[in-house]
C-alpha cells in the first residue's frame, strides 16, 4: 500500500521528471495579500505570476502546498467530522504552467499521472468541462479516449474556478473516480451528484482571465494552467479507503488521540477523534508559520479551530490538557516534508497546553448554560442569539463551537440575533473612545503595488537622502501633505528601522530639499515591506517626488542596538542555564530598556538569574565582532539559527553572530535570524543588569533589563540606597547586612520584653514588685485594672492570668487605645452560674458608649469608642457584682 508520503514524492518526482520546478509549499498566511485569510490553493503563491504583475525565471512548477479552509471564502470547518472528506487543513499536489504550455499538456499529464503513475483503473473515471469548453471536450476524447458519456458538461460555477472575489480565474475540468456502486450518490451533473459514490480528485483550471473587482474581468496576458489534487483523497482511493480519515496518516493520528484519551475510536467516539485528529493538524501548522491565538482575525480563526477540537476532547472525557500530547504523533507523520513542525514543537506544546488550560476553566460551565437553555428545545428549534452570544462573550465559546455542539440534536442557532448582539457590544465598547483614522491594510497594499520594497540604509548608518514617493494621512493616499498635518511618509529608501521582531520603529527628523521639516515620532512597517514614518510636518508642505535629509536620532538608535544585541545573549544564556525548552514568546526592544518573554515553567531562582547575567557580561567582554552574513534558510537553521515563528524568510535570511562559546570552543555564543540593528562588538554594549523577573501567563516568564549607561545608572541608583543607609548608622556598607540581621534579632528580643513589660504593669505590678491583690466586692474577689496601650488581642491572657491567680472570683481588663477602649470580662466556672461575664462586660461597654458585646458565661469582650469613660465602665461592672 502507497503511504501519503510516496504519493507526495510521486506525484512531484512526476513533475519533475516533466519539466516542473519542485517547489517548496509557502507559509500558510498569504503574504502581499490583504483579500486572503489563509492560503486555500496551490496556485495562491503564483498569483502575480499568473497576473503578469511578477516574473519568474521558471515556466512551470510543481507543489505540494499546505492549504487551510476554515473562514474566508472557501470554508470547510462546519463540515470536519461529519463528512469523509472535509478537511481544515490539507495538502493540495498542483502543476503550473505560466503562459508555457495549457489545456492539451494539462490534460495528458493528468491522465498520464492518475493511469499511470497511481494506476487507476481507465473504467472508473469520467471528468467533467465546462459546459462551453468544447476545445477541452475534444482533448479529453483525444488523449484519454473517454466516450462522450463520461464527458460530462457543467454550466454551473462548479467549472468555472476563482480564489477569491478577485484574482485569477478561469473554466476547470475535474476528474472524478467512481467508488462503486456499492455507495449511494450519482455522477456531477446529476440529481444524485451530492451522494458519495464519484468523487472528484483533481482539478485541472484553465486560467484566462483575472477578476479585477465585481464588475471587471480582463484577460490574463498569458494563458496559464493550475491545478489542484488534494493529496487526502487519492491516498484513500490508492490505500484503497473510502474515508479520509482512514488513510495512514490519520489512522496513526487517531491511535495516538486513543492513547491519550483512553477512548476508542468507535461509535459516538469517532466522529471527535477525527475532529481532533483534523484540528490538529491546522492549529499546528498555522502556529508553525506564525499565527497566535487571539481573539481577532487570523488568530480567532485558530483559536475556533482549537476549541472545537477541545470541546471534543471534553466530550472524550478529557478533563486536563490533552492536544499538545499529540503534536510529537503529528511531527513524526508529517515533520520529514515540513520541518517547521521540528522547529515549532516547543511553541505548538506550550501553547496548545495553555489555550487548552484556559478553555477548560469555563467549557464546562457554559455547557452547562447551554443544556440548561437548550434542555426544552428539540429538533427544529433554534437558541435564541443572545444566549449564544452569551456563551460568547462570557465562556469564550466561538459561534461555530455552539452550533457544532448543538447540530448532533438538530438544533440551530438564531445567527442574525447574535450578530445583533455582537454589534450592539462593538457600539458598546466604541463609545468614548477616540477613533484615531488608521489606514485599512487595503491602502496599504494598493500603495506596495505600486511601489517597490524601501531599501533599508539602516544597517549602516542614521543618515542619508531618497525620494518621497507616497503620502498617507487621514486614512487614504494623499500628493501633498501641509503644515502641522499628521501623516505616514514612504520614500525609495530609509535609514528610519521599521518596527518588527521586537524591536521599536525608530524616531528623527526629515528635512527635504524646500526647508520643510518631517517629524518621525514612529516608524512601522506597512504591507510586508514598506517602512512607514509615521509623525508630523512641523515646517512647510511637501508633494510627492521631492527628496529628503535623513536625520534618525542617533542616540536612540545606539541604546537601541545595544539592548538589541543583550536579547540575543540573554535569549542564548537562558537557554544555556535553564534548558533547550526556553523559546522566545515574545520582545520589546526600545531605547529605554529591553523585555524578553519565553517559555518556562516556574519562577528564575537567583542563582538561575546570577549564572544568566554572568554569561551574557562575559560574553561582552569578549568583546568580540558580531558578524552579519546573508544564507538560505535552510543553511542557516542548520548552523544552529534559533528561528523565530511568525517571520517570513526570503530566498536569504540575516544571519547574526555574537561572541565565542563560553567553554573555550569556537562555535559563535548566539545564532540568530534577524532582521534588527545590532552593536559592531560585543563590547558595545558595556554591561548588562536584569532588572525584574515575573510571570506573564501560565508557562511564559518575562525577564527585563537594561544596558550601557541605562543599566549603570540603576546599579548606581541601587547602590545609593545602600550608601545613605550605611551612613546613617555610621558603618561601612559592607557591614549592612550583618548589621540588619543583628538589629532584627534585637527589635524581636525588645518585643518580647516589651509585651512581657505591659503584662506585668496590668497585673498591677511592674519593676518586680507583687502584683497588688484582688478586692472583695459583696463577698466575690474581683480585679479590675485600666490598661493603657493594651489591645484587645492581649486582654484574654491578662484575664485568664487573673482568674487563675485569684482560684474564684472575677476578672475585668479594660485596654484603652488610641481613645478608644476594649473591655474583657472572665467569671471563673464556680461563679458562672451566679454571674454572666457576658452581662457583666455589656454594663461595662454601655459606659464606654459601645453597643452589646458578646462570649460565653465565662468569658466575654466587648468595645467602645469613649477610652475616656474606662474607669466608670470598671465602677459599673463592679456594681453590677455588688448587686
Ligand atoms: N486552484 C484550483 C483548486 O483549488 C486547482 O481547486
Amino acid at each position: 500500500m502507497a503511504s501519503l508520503r510516496d504519493i507526495r514524492a510521486t506525484f512531484l518526482d512526476y513533475f519533475g521528471k516533466n519539466e516542473h520546478e519542485v517547489v517548496a509549499s509557502s507559509p500558510l498566511v498569504p503574504q502581499d495579500d490583504p483579500t486572503l485569510l489563509f492560503v486555500n490553493a496551490g496556485m495562491v503563491q503564483f498569483k502575480n505570476v499568473f497576473t503578469g504583475k511578477e516574473t519568474r525565471d521558471i515556466p512551470r512548477a510543481v507543489t505540494s502546498q499546505k492549504c487551510v479552509r476554515a473562514g474566508g471564502k472557501h470554508n470547510d470547518l462546519d463540515n470536519v467530522g461529519y463528512t469523509a472528506r472535509h478537511h481544515t487543513f490539507f495538502e493540495m499536489l498542483g502543476n503550473f504552467s505560466f503562459g508555457d504550455y495549457f489545456k492539451e499538456r494539462a490534460i495528458h499529464h493528468a491522465w498520464e499521472m492518475v493511469t499511470g503513475e497511481f494506476a487507476l483503473p481507465k473504467d472508473k473515471l469520467l471528468v467533467t468541462v465546462y459546459s462551453e469548453d468544447d476545445e477541452a471536450r475534444q482533448l479529453w476524447k483525444k488523449i484519454a479516449g473517454l466516450s462522450d458519456d463520461r464527458i460530462i458538461g457543467i454550466s454551473t460555477s462548479d467549472n468555472f474556478w476563482s480564489m477569491g472575489d478577485t484574482g485569477p480565474c478561469g473554466p476547470c475540468s475535474e476528474i472524478f473516480f467512481d467508488h462503486g456502486d456499492s455507495i449511494w450518490g450519482g455522477p456531477p451533473g446529476s440529481p444524485d451528484e451530492d451522494g458519495d459514490r464519484f468523487i472528484e480528485i483533481w482539478n485541472l483550471v484553465f486560467m484566462q482571465y483575472e477578476q479585477r473587482s465585481k464588475e471587471e474581468r480582463i484577460d490574463l496576458p498569458k494563458p496559464s494552467i493550475d491545478t489542484g489534487m488534494g493529496l487526502e483523497r487519492i491516498a484513500a482511493i490508492l490505500q484503497g479507503k473510502h474515508n479520509n480519515y482512514d488513510i495512514d496518516l490519520f489512522a496513526n493520528l487517531i491511535r495516538a488521540g486513543e492513547d491519550v484519551l483512553g477512548v476508542k475510536a468507535e461509535g459516538d467516539a469517532l466522529g471527535s477523534h477525527r475532529v481532533i485528529a483534523d484540528h490538529l493538524r491546522s492549529t499546528c501548522f498555522l502556529m508553525a508559520d506564525g499565527v497566535t491565538p487571539s481573539n481577532e482575525g487570523r488568530g480567532y480563526v485558530l483559536r475556533r479551530i482549537m476549541r472545537r477540537a477541545m470541546r471534543h476532547a471534553h466530550l472524550l472525557g478529557a478533563t486536563e490538557p490533552v492536544m499538545w500530547k499529540l503534536v510529537p504523533a503529528l511531527e513524526a507523520e508529517m515533520g520529514d516534508a515540513y520541518p517547521e513542525l521540528g522547529r515549532a514543537r516547543a511553541l505548538l506544546e506550550d501553547t496548545l497546553k495553555v489555550e487548552e488550560a484556559n478553555f477548560q476553566r469555563t467549557l464546562g460551565r457554559g455547557l452547562g448554560l447551554l443544556d440548561e437553555a437548550t434542555a426544552k428545545l428539540g429538533e427544529g428549534d433554534s437558541l435564541p442569539g443572545e444566549t449564544a452570544f452569551k456563551l460568547y462573550d462570557t465562556y469564550g465559546f466561538p459561534l461555530d463551537l455552539t452550533q457544532d455542539a448543538l447540530r448532533p440534536r438538530g438544533i440551530d442557532v438564531d445567527v442574525d440575533g447574535f450578530d445583533a448582539e455582537m454589534s450592539k457590544q462593538k457600539e458598546r465598547s466604541k463609545g468614548g473612545s477616540l477613533s484615531s483614522v488608521v489606514a485599512p491594510d487595503e491602502v496599504w497594499f494598493a500603495v506596495r503595488e505600486k511601489l517597490q520594497p524601501t531599501e533599508f540604509l539602516g544597517y549602516a548608518g542614521t543618515t542619508g537622502e531618497g525620494k518621497l514617493n507616497a503620502i498617507v494621512s487621514e486614512g487614504a493616499e494623499a500628493k501633498a501633505i501641509g503644515e502641522s498635518q499628521t501623516g505616514e511618509l514612504i520614500f525609495d529608501r530609509t535609514p528610519f528601522y521599521g518596527e518588527s521582531g521586537g524591536q521599536a520603529g525608530d524616531t528623527g527628523l526629515i528635512t527635504f530639499e524646500n526647508g520643510a521639516i518631517f517629524r518621525v515620532e514612529d516608524t512601522q512597517k506597512r504591507a510586508g515591506d514598506l517602512h512607514a514614518h509615521v509623525g508630523v510636518m512641523e515646517k512647510g508642505e511637501v508633494t510627492l517626488g521631492d527628496t529628503a535629509q535623513y536625520a534618525v536620532d542617533a542616540g536612540k538608535r545606539t541604546e537601541t542596538k545595544s539592548n538589541h544585541s543583550a536579547t540575543h545573549l540573554l535569549h542564548a544564556a537562558l537557554r544555556d542555564v535553564l534548558g533547550a525548552h526556553v523559546t522566545q514568546k515574545g520582545s520589546y526592544v526600545g531605547p529605554d530598556r529591553l523585555r524578553f518573554d519565553f517559555s518556562h515553567n516556574g519562577a528564575v531562582t537567583a542563582e538561575e538569574m546570577t549564572k544568566i547575567e554572568t554569561q551574557v557580561n562575559a560574553v561582552i567582554r569578549q568583546n568580540a565582532a558580531v558578524s552579519t552574513r546573508e544564507m538560505a534558510p535552510e543553511a542557516a537553521i542548520e548552523a544552529g539559527a534559533m528561528a523565530l515563528f511568525g517571520e517570513k524568510y526570503g530566498d536569504t535570511v540575516r544571519v547574526l553572530s555574537m561572541g565565542r562559546g563560553l567553554a573555550g570552543d569556537e562555535k559563535a555564543y548566539s545564532v540568530e535570524l534577524c532582521g534588527g540593528t545590532h552593536v559592531e562588538r560585543t563590547g558595545d554594549i558595556a554591561l548588562f543588569k536584569i532588572i525584574g523577573e515575573s510571570s506573564v501567563s501560565a508557562g511564559v516568564r518575562r525577564i527585563e533589563g537594561l544596558t550601557g549607561e541605562a543599566a549603570r545608572l540603576y546599579m548606581e541608583e541601587q547602590m545609593s540606597f545602600g550608601r545613605s543607609a550605611a551612613e546613617a548608622l555610621k558603618i561601612p556598607a559592607a557591614d549592612l547586612p550583618a548589621r540588619v540581621a543583628a538589629m532584627q534579632g534585637e527589635r524581636k528580643t525588645l518585643e518580647r520584653q516589651l509585651a512581657e513589660a505591659k503584662k506585668q504593669l496590668a497585673m498591677g505590678g511592674g519593676g518586680g514588685a507583687a502584683p497588688t491583690g484582688p478586692e472583695d466586692v459583696n463577698g466575690t474577689k474581683f480585679i479590675g485594672r485600666v490598661v493603657e496601650g493594651v489591645g484587645g488581642r492581649d486582654l484574654r491572657g491578662l484575664v485568664d492570668e487573673a482568674k487563675s491567680s485569684m482560684g474564684s472570683g472575677i476578672a475585668v481588663f479594660i485596654g484603652v487605645n488610641d481613645g478608644k477602649a476594649a473591655l474583657a470580662v472572665g467569671v471563673s466556672d464556680d461563679l458562672a452560674s451566679t454571674f454572666s461575664s457576658v452581662d457583666l462586660v455589656r454594663a461595662g461597654s454601655a459606659a464606654v458608649g459601645g453597643k452589646g458585646g458578646g462570649g460565653r458565661p465565662d468569658f466575654a469582650q466587648a468595645g467602645g469608642p469613649d477610652g475616656s469613660k474606662a474607669e466608670a465602665a470598671l465602677a459599673a461592672i463592679k456594681s453590677v457584682i455588688a448587686g
